[in-house]
């Protein structure tokens, strides 16, 4: 039994997006941040400085899929564009440490807090080039 029904027209809008390699990255509307998830501040904020050591975390975790620059491969997202980071930082953090496992994004739960929020600060300079 199939779980999802797309009607034929929006299949062929769609499948040239997902096989052109996340050019066109479009989000899951189904993953939601909690309010009150969103809200929260980084607490390295004043910190600018510790970015340096979110680039290691983010070598070391996340390129794999990401890509060096955060441009997203395969079906990764492409953390530079501005539906990413037109979000806040505690919408971010929740979206690490929970990810969303049925699209290919895993949890990092596992990570100490602050590296969480320390690759959060880092994730903001992806943006500026
Ligand atoms: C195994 C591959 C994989 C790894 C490793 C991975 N990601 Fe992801 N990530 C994905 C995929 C796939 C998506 C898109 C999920 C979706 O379509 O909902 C994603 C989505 C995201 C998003 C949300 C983008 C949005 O649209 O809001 C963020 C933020 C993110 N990843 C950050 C990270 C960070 C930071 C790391 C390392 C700590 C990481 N990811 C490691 C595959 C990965």
């Amino acid at each position: 039994m199939r779980q999802l029904r797309i009607p034929f027209w929006l299949g062929l809008l769609i499948a040239p997006m997902v096989l052109a390699q996340n050019l066109n990255y479009q989000q899951d509307p189904a993953w939601r941040v909690p309010a009150e998830a969103a809200e929260k501040k980084n607490p390295l904020a004043e910190q600018p400085e510790l970015a340096a050591g979110g680039k290691k975390l983010f070598t070391r975790n996340c390129v794999e899929c990401h890509g060096k620059s955060g441009e997203g491969l395969k079906k990764a997202a492409d953390l530079r564009l501005p539906v990413v980071q037109a979000q806040s930082d505690g919408a971010l953090f929740w979206k690490i440490t929970n990810g969303n496992p049925d699209r290919g994004m895993p949890s990092f739960s596992r990570l100490p807090e602050l590296q969480r929020w320390q690759i959060v600060l880092y994730l903001r300079q992806l943006s500026v080039k």
